[in-house]
């Protein structure tokens, strides 16, 4: 009896190390089969949007119609146009790819529209060599009422990293009184804790001021309502258009920078409700703001002057400048204004925008004209050469006056870079 009490202990042992020896196994097959999630540092994090974001949004020009055949015909129009060579990165698809919610509370797409789910569509978009994009809502619905993110921000952050997305806006709709710091800080923890690299856009139109608590939870952050394709119109929820996207960001300069970006809202160039020299502005002051550049019209089907103006690498230089500093209004002369924006290597880039509706006859003279701009870079002992960035031609240096006529709502954009 003692004997087999023995053995049976010796057995129970040797079966305890065989199981520990198994689960052991098992462990490492599966974190062989399955990537670790690595959260996220702060600092990776920041370094996602070291300059303005570029892409592609589907809302301005399609809304709610989106699909997979789209959203890939998009990416190959963003390569075949040139836009990916100037710049652009992102495809984000907006709201409405999503219809409900599986039993387990995984986000569904629509099964219709995107057949071969939405890892199919990131890939492809990967496959040319760009970054793909998506939209959610901090609230319990989205704005068009798709199901939202609210309950749902760790799982969904971990489905979107399991697809391949690059770029979440993140939008306000159906919040219901929540705060909207903690939100979004919410979305930004899940995201950093699913361990892939996303841009995280805040879609709060500004309610909220989010320049001032936005920095380190998200890349950028709208600051108004949505933008419609017009030069002009009331500020308010009827939408905002150019010149009001402008005014907003006026006074947010120290809150932009490497890393943390003013939203003036997404492009309208090439949506056909504006003229050619308001899109002008339209591309010129995004760029000087160095605002983010989400063109939002139908890549496929382009005009050469829309193209011109999306693909302007000398403007988006400017936006993209290292430096990462938003331009400011130096001069309000009522409506004509002198903005700049301080560029790396001592350069500068200077826009001219005219917001009257007649011509600007412009006979400017450096140094008397733009006295406290003037000292700021010293004019008065550098001298720099002034290039026309629509032109593509030289216009002297500050030593002589600047003459230009500049058309009714348009912009002279010119790079000041001292004279070697
Ligand atoms: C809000 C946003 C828009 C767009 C729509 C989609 O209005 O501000 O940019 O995303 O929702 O429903």
């Amino acid at each position: 009896m003692k004997m087999i009490g023995k053995i049976s202990l010796l057995a129970a042992a040797a079966l305890m190390i065989l199981s520990g020896n198994d689960a052991f196994a098992q462990k490492k097959a599966k974190a062989q089969a399955e990537p670790e999630f690595k959260p996220l540092t702060d600092e990776e994090y920041e370094a996602l949007a070291a300059t303005p974001p570029m892409g592609w949004n589907s809302w301005n020009k399609f809304g709610c119609n989106v699909s997979e055949t789209l959203i890939k015909e998009m990416a190959d129009a963003m390569v075949s146009s040139g836009m990916r060579d100037a710049g652009y990165q992102y495809i984000v698809i907006d709201d409405c790819w999503q219809v409900d919610r599986d039993k387990d509370g995984n986000i569904v797409c629509d099964p219709e529209r995107f057949p071969n789910g939405m890892k199919a569509v990131a890939d492809y978009v990967h496959s040319k060599g760009l970054k793909f994009g998506i939209y959610s809502c901090a609230g319990s619905y989205t704005c068009q009422g798709r199901p939202g993110s609210k309950g749902h921000q760790f799982q969904d952050a971990r489905t979107y990293a399991s697809w391949g997305v690059d770029y979440l806006k993140y939008d306000w709709c159906s919040n219901d009184g929540q705060n909207a710091r903690a939100a979004y800080q919410t979305m930004s923890e899940a995201i950093k804790a699913a361990g892939r690299p996303i841009v995280l856009s805040i879609c709060e139109w500004g309610e909220g001021e989010p320049w001032k608590w936005g920095k380190g939870i998200g890349h950028l952050w709208r600051v108004t309502p949505d933008i419609r394709d017009i030069y002009d119109c009331t500020f308010d929820w009827g939408g905002v258009g150019v010149l009001q996207c402008i005014d907003a960001m006026a006074d947010l300069q120290r809150y932009a920078g490497p890393g943390h970006w003013n939203d003036a809202e997404m492009l309208e160039v090439g949506n056909g409700g504006m003229t050619r020299d308001e899109y002008i502005t339209h591309f010129s002051m995004w760029s000087l703001l160095a605002a983010p550049l989400m063109s939002g019209n139908d890549l496929r089907h382009m005009s050469p002057e829309t193209i011109e103006i999306l693909c302007n690498t000398e403007v988006i230089e400017v936006n993209q400048d290292p430096k990462g500093e938003q331009g400011t209004r130096w001069m309000d002369m009522g409506d004509k204004e002198i903005w700049a924006k301080p560029l790396s290597g001592g350069e500068v880039a200077i826009c001219f925008m005219n917001r009257s509706d007649s011509e600007w006859h412009l006979d400017h003279n450096w140094l008397k004209q733009t006295m406290y701009f003037a000292t700021e870079i010293n004019m008065k002992t550098t001298e720099y050469t002034v290039r026309d960035l629509w032109e593509h031609c030289d216009l002297g240096t500050t030593k002589t006056n600047l003459v230009k006529t500049i058309p009714a709502h348009g912009t002279l954009m010119v790079r000041l870079s001292p004279k070697k």
